[in-house]
């Protein structure tokens, strides 16, 4: 029987109450799948960099290194600067691990969560593979005569050959092996700003060159402002997407809308064969922390992910198939804090579906 280290980062705000509904599902799973798992809990956040000024030590990430997986709330406090712990722990882990890969489905489960007129779960079934360790992401930059007349602030844009090769190489063979919810060839779209940003003109050439090992996938190309308006008026004509840094995470926010909300939003923080890290796209919500109304099918997806990711195809596929018949139901109106079905609810109907088809 395969035993998994999972580490815990439940984080601020709501990210315990969502992570502890995707425990539950993760328990329940793996009674029914004969899988096990231990997990290790660790404390980093806002909430507990204000009591211990800690913030992720170094030694931690080589600990991780030691772990299957990783699963994580939500950081981000109020009272903290901004970005600060969100740096060290959300960007800590990526740069630390090399996560290189920011797997992010858009897929609609019901027609009902859709906000776009006429489109339904045929049109909104597509993969957003975000570049997760380089671009604009970098820090590498800053301000010179800050708070003068004189100030200066700067950042550099960071793609290396190596960085940008081996996510559209992922992003190739992700399209090449998916399903494909429409009809029609296998396609991979490229979303980039390089006619404004010429040195992405290095996306436009590795594109071409690694697809030349995939004559199977059609290749499609989108400035970043266009690709928002086609997310919008037509979905179904994405398949899998490879993006930088910064435009996944604008077109991935753009994409949880599409899908029904922040509430329903998964991803995961991936380098194949390593320690890879899984969470819900949304951030701690301060405002419905301890309120139990957050949903946590986003948590709930990403355990799935999770799943998917150390091999337990199964279990991942129980759990996603859980939440498309409790979302197509009937009985969840909405995603948002004021569905009416409370955190710890929504968690227990998952769990209902999962044991009912068991
Ligand atoms: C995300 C978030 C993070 C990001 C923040 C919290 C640093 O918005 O995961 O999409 O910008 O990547
Ligand atoms: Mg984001």
């Amino acid at each position: 029987m395969n035993t998994y280290n999972i580490g815990v980062i439940s984080g601020d705000g709501i990210g315990p109450e969502v992570i502890s509904e995707g425990l539950k599902v993760l328990q329940a799973v793996a009674s029914l799948e004969g899988f096990k798992y231990e997990l290790v809990e660790y404390p980093y956040s806002g909430e507990y960099y204000l009591r211990s000024k800690e913030l992720l030590p170094d030694r931690v990430i080589d600990e991780w290194r030691g772990l299957d997986a990783i699963l994580l709330g939500a950081i981000g406090h109020p009272d903290v600067e901004p970005g600060l712990v969100e740096r060290s722990v959300i960007l800590g882990l990526r740069f630390g691990l090399d996560l290189y890969i920011n797997l992010r489905p858009i897929k609609l489960y019901s027609p009902h969560l859709c906000p776009i007129k006429d489109k339904g779960v045929e049109e909104i079934d597509f993969v957003v593979v975000r570049e997760n360790t380089e671009g604009l992401y970098s820090q590498i930059g800053g301000i010179h005569k800050k708070g003068t007349p004189d100030e200066v602030a700067t950042v550099t844009g960071v793609y290396t050959y190596k960085g940008v090769e081996r996510v559209i190489r992922y992003a190739y063979e992700l399209a090449s092996s998916r399903p494909r919810a429409q009809e029609g060839a296998r396609r991979l779209t490229l979303v980039d700003k390089a006619n404004a940003v010429r040195p992405q003109d290095i996306w436009t050439r590795i594109f071409a060159q690694v697809g030349e090992d995939f004559p199977g996938v059609e290749q499609d190309h989108a400035y970043v402002d266009a690709c928002t308006m086609w997310m919008v008026k037509n979905p179904e004509w994405f398949d899998v997407i490879v993006t930088t840094n910064l435009f996944g995470d604008i077109i991935t926010d753009l994409g949880a809308i599409l899908q029904g909300g922040m509430g329903v939003a998964a991803s995961g923080n991936i380098h194949p064969g390593k320690t890879s890290m899984f969470e819900p796209i949304h951030g701690s919500a301060p405002k419905y922390a301890g309120k139990n109304v957050a949903s946590p099918i986003g948590a709930i997806l990403a355990v799935s992910m999770m799943l998917d990711y150390l091999g337990e195809q199964n279990g991942a596929e129980r759990i996603e198939q859980s939440v498309t018949r409790l979302l197509s139901s009937g009985e969840i109106p909405s995603l948002d804090a004021k569905s009416g079905i409370s955190t710890s609810q929504m968690g227990d109907k998952v769990l209902e579906k999962i044991l009912d088809t068991s």
